[in-house]
């Protein structure tokens, strides 16, 4: 197997993670890799924002978990859907860009396997998904620097392992080769 089909089969979702923050190199690295993704006519729209400051990214859990209590919907004691991970990537593009949910899950999935290959932790976040046009969830976006036309395709936590979580076993009847 080579390096690249060994980063794939080894990439897993982290959902237990080091306080420690990346070191800015790595960091950098796996969202140069992220913006190397294919995009909708070449456009380029989805952009990174990699939230570091542990303030800020915890103001974001504190508004969701309102949004979500408001809704009535059952979350554990102490809910953390970042895990409180160092870093918090949100990745968004304009709401006039038809194709920026497919061009953001390509930019998250490069973020996902350049983390793996720096042996960094990695999770899809989705919970700001259906929660980011809420008024309170938007303020703190715009804190970030999300221009206001923007609209969320999802987040990658990312940070060093602390423990790893089981390996889910892969579907194998999925792929099918017509002749
Ligand atoms: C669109 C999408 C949304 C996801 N949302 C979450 C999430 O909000 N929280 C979470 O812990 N994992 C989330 N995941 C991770 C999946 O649960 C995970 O990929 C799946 O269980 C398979 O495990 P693996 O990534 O370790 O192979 C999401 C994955 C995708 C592709």
């Amino acid at each position: 197997m080579n390096e690249t089909l060994e980063t794939i089969y080894k990439r897993k979702s982290c959902r237990d993670y080091l306080p420690d923050p990346l070191d800015e190199e790595t960091l950098k690295a796996i969202l140069e890799a992220g913006i190397q993704a294919p995009s909708a006519m070449n456009r380029q729209q989805c952009e990174a924002f990699a939230v570091t400051n542990k303030e800020l990214i915890d103001e974001l859990v504190h508004e969701l978990n309102v949004v979500f209590a408001e809704r009535g919907e059952k979350k554990p004691e102490n809910y953390h859907c970042a895990y409180h991970a160092p870093v918090l990537v949100i990745v968004s593009g304009p709401e006039y860009e038809s194709r920026r949910i497919e061009d953001g899950s390509c930019l998250l999935e490069n973020i996902f396997l350049a983390a793996t290959s720096l042996n960094v932790g990695s999770c899809w976040i989705n919970q700001l998904r259906d929660t980011q046009n809420v008024e309170e969830v938007r303020n703190v976006l715009t804190k970030i620097g999300l221009p206001v036309n923007h609209q969320v395709v999802g987040c990658a936590a990312l940070g060093y392992v602390r423990n790893e979580g089981p390996r889910k076993e892969k579907k194998l009847n999925r792929y099918h080769i017509i002749k």
